[in-house]
């Protein structure tokens, strides 16, 4: 079964045919950074406007041969984003005259680690055999830990109490003039300077009791707020982004901050796999392209005796192969007849 996957939930215009959840038939990608860089970060109607010009491209571009079925994100996301996305999904399947499934978005970066390119060599990953699952979403918009039970069952039970780590890097970039997004580039300063000699940034544990924990354990939470003031401190006290980085410090101060980020994120997966027995943790977003990230999280799951799962570069961030993909294991949305839901949640 071919099933064409549209995602535009925020700053890039996809689409991309799967082949039986599994193998990517074709992939487009277009993203919008270059156009929301001198903003340092994704201005929604900006976003929008450039879905709706693009997608006509990107969706032809994909569309390589026929399909059986339309899938595409309805949420979480930006909602003048996710209805550009929906509303050419809706009239595509019409006119081809295929069913249309609703995707969450969230749920298939989870999925990003089973997808495979034809000519791959070696045995596809086991789905089934990888459950039950700790999944963790790690990109701009998100920082989940979900429990999968089984394939296709998914419950929070954990998460950032305000900034996603995608938003902390990129928000850390910004106050030291280093661009847009920022991932990438703290990601290279980080890794030509190594992990030896590191200031302590705070690691974001939340207190037991905030309001913000909305039910969910502190152990299993993180928090970077503190953590971004504390940057934003000691840059003040550097006298500005541009003496820090005259000093030549600014290697040392990059590499701890991400330090603090990464040890966030792996101490809480390291609580979240000891609360179950898990086979695997399977890593999907954005910063899981962060290479320091990618290091930590193997250790993390060596020591925990489970098998990390981690997508292909290309498949991390955003893009409509996974949202085809969990569209051929999770059929229950009928999208024709349902609006963008842009705080949907897992599950
Ligand atoms: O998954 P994604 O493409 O979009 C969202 O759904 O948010 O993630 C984008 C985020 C940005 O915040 C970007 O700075 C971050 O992923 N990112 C990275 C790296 N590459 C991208 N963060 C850390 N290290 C990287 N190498
Ligand atoms: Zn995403």
């Amino acid at each position: 079964m071919h099933i064409l996957g549209i995602e535009t939930s925020c700053d890039e215009t996809a689409a991309a045919i799967v082949a039986d959840g599994r193998t990517v038939v074709s992939n487009v990608v277009y993203t919008q950074i270059p156009l929301h860089r001198q903003y340092g970060g994704v201005v929604p109607e900006i976003a929008s406007r450039a879905h709706v010009e693009k997608i006509p491209q990107v969706v032809k571009d994909a569309l390589t041969r026929p399909v059986d079925a339309v899938a595409v994100t309805y949420g979480p996301g930006l909602s003048p984003a996710l209805i550009v996305g929906l509303n050419a999904a809706k009239g595509l399947a019409k006119a081809l005259g295929v069913p249309l499934f609703g995707i969450n978005h969230i749920e298939a970066h989870l999925h990003t680690p089973f997808l495979r390119d034809a000519g791959d060599e070696g045995e596809a990953v086991p789905i089934e055999e990888s459950m039950p699952a700790l999944g963790l979403a790690v990109s701009g918009g998100h920082t989940n830990w979900i429990d999968m039970p089984e394939y296709g069952v998914y419950e929070t039970v954990g998460q950032t109490l305000d900034d996603a780590a995608g938003e902390a890097f990129d928000k850390a970039a910004k106050l030291l003039g280093l661009g847009y997004p920022g991932g990438p580039v703290i990601d290279r300063i980080a890794r030509e300077y190594g992990h030896g000699d590191l200031m302590p940034f705070p690691r974001g544990r939340p207190r037991e009791g905030v309001s913000a924990l909305a039910g969910l354990d502190a152990e299993l939470c993180v928090s970077f707020s503190g953590l971004k003031t504390s940057l934003l401190r000691y840059v003040q006290k550097r006298g500005g982004a541009e003496a820090l980085a005259a000093s030549g410090d600014l290697p040392k101060t990059v590499a701890s901050y991400q330090e603090a980020i990464v040890q966030s994120v792996a101490d809480r997966t390291m609580r979240a796999l000891k609360r179950r027995d898990y086979r695997s943790l399977i890593v999907g977003g954005g910063v899981s392209l962060n290479s320091r990230m990618r290091e930590v999280l193997s250790e993390t799951c060596a020591r925990a005796g489970v098998r990390i799962l981690l997508a292909k570069p290309k498949y991390c961030g955003d893009n409509g192969a996974m949202i085809a993909a969990l569209a051929y294991y999770r059929r229950n949305v009928d999208a024709s007849l349902i609006d963008v839901s842009p705080s949907l949640e897992v599950g």
